[in-house]
């Protein structure tokens, strides 16, 4: 790396890219989300909050299914050498055990299509939906899902493995429990602390599954999963419950799930967003919120560096796989973006296997629970033609991939 004042140069060939996930993106999706969606319960709750429905449901999304095409230029007009994306299982295996071959022939369309255009594929196998049929067998907290996964995995990898670089298996099974199954926000929107603890091991099970699976069929292959850690720090120092309370946060929040597959990693999937601050009483968190995005999230590029600090014992490459903003004017995102690659630029100069940064996200979409509302694309969608624009910050980072570095004022 050459440095000089002015110019951060990151690592020949870092990868640098934009993610997406399927079912925010690609619109005309049924699964178990959709139907959440539009349940009684949820849409009253809505209603109750004098929210407006239509900006709650997925519905067709950015029509990602039809526009991938336009998707990818995007991708290649912000010189980015990789996008990861996601497949939707209740597409391709609609009812149980009966695979849609049209289906699959359109994910290849889409895989051909970013490798015609030179980019690399990241491909995420499962982002928190399921099919119904699934659902209504008990969905992640019945032992048998993971052997419907591996079966769904196993034909996705026979089909699309040639054309996939990097496998993500999973996205955020922890904030999938978390979220589904302890705060009863997301589907299956329980709470249910067993069956969370069921999930997450279920989880980990499908994960090892899918690494002997991939592998198999290619020993070259690269897989990991995608896994949100947070930076947690006790608020003062040196005060011992808070300590306390950040090593247990560490231990159940970011390592947990890594140390039960670490055997099974080709690499670390990072999505980085946010920090907690740490106080001994509930409920605990208590950031300072100096800088906050449009979700509330405490704007703090420190925390990826002490982030990728505390990965290092899992000794494996690093990427960064989601890291962004929701900013519906663009004041904050470029700023955004140049003070974490500053903290990547200094972890990787510490010594940190950092291979790749991708920005969540190419552009705006389905914001699960917050709906539409939540703007976190470099691109912004019109949500009645689905025209895409660039905001001001995608020049900024296509910049940036472009020079593969950053250049600090
Ligand atoms: C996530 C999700 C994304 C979110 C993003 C912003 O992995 O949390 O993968 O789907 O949209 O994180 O909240």
């Amino acid at each position: 790396m050459k440095n000089d004042q002015k110019n951060l140069k990151f690592p020949k060939d870092f990868l640098w890219g934009v993610s997406t996930s399927a079912y925010q993106i690609e619109g005309g999706i049924i699964n178990d989300w959709s139907q959440w969606e539009m349940s009684e319960k949820r849409l009253k709750e809505l209603r109750d909050k004098k929210l407006d429905c239509h900006d709650f449901v997925a519905g067709s999304a950015c029509d990602s299914y039809n526009r991938y095409e336009e998707d990818a230029k995007m991708v290649k007009d912000l010189n980015c050498g990789a996008y990861r994306l996601g497949i939707e299982w209740a597409r391709i295996e609609p009812q149980e055990g009966e695979f849609d071959l049209e289906q699959i022939k359109h994910y290849r369309r889409v895989l051909e299509n970013l490798r015609g255009k030179n980019i690399k594929t990241v491909l995420t196998i499962w982002h928190w939906t399921n099919p119904l049929w699934l659902v209504k067998k008990g969905g992640w907290s019945n032992k048998k899902t993971v052997a419907a996964y591996a079966r769904y995995l196993e034909f996705v990898v026979a089909e699309l493995g040639d054309l996939v670089d990097f496998w993500v298996t999973i996205n955020e099974p922890t904030v999938h429990v978390f979220q589904g199954y302890f705060k009863g926000i997301f589907p299956p929107n329980k709470k249910n602390l067993i069956q969370g603890i069921k999930t997450f091991l279920n989880l980990t099970a499908a994960h090892k599954k899918s690494y002997r699976i991939i592998h198999y069929h290619n020993s070259e292959a690269k897989v990991g999963f995608a896994h949100s850690c947070s930076d947690f720090y006790p608020a003062r120092r040196w005060f011992f419950p808070e300590m306390i309370l950040s090593w247990l946060f560490d231990f159940f929040g970011n390592f947990l799930f890594l140390n039960l597959v670490r055997q099974e990693l080709d690499y670390v999937g990072l999505n980085f967003y946010h920090s907690n601050r740490l106080v001994w009483y509930p409920p605990f968190v208590k950031n300072l919120n100096r800088e906050v995005s449009d979700f509330g999230w405490e704007i703090y590029p420190l925390g990826i560096y002490e982030v990728l600090k505390k990965l290092r014992r899992f000794k494996r490459p690093i990427y960064i796989m989601e890291n962004g903003l929701a900013d519906a004017t663009d004041a904050k995102r470029a700023k955004f973006i140049i003070d974490h690659l500053r903290y990547v630029h200094q972890a990787i100069e510490g010594g940190e296997d950092v291979r790749g940064y991708f920005h969540w996200s190419l552009m705006d979409n389905f914001e699960w629970a917050a709906g539409y509302a939540m703007k976190f694309g470099l691109y912004s969608v019109d949500r009645e033609t689905f025209a895409r624009s660039p905001r001001p910050s995608a020049a900024v980072y296509a910049e940036i991939c472009k020079n593969n570095g950053i250049k600090i004022e």
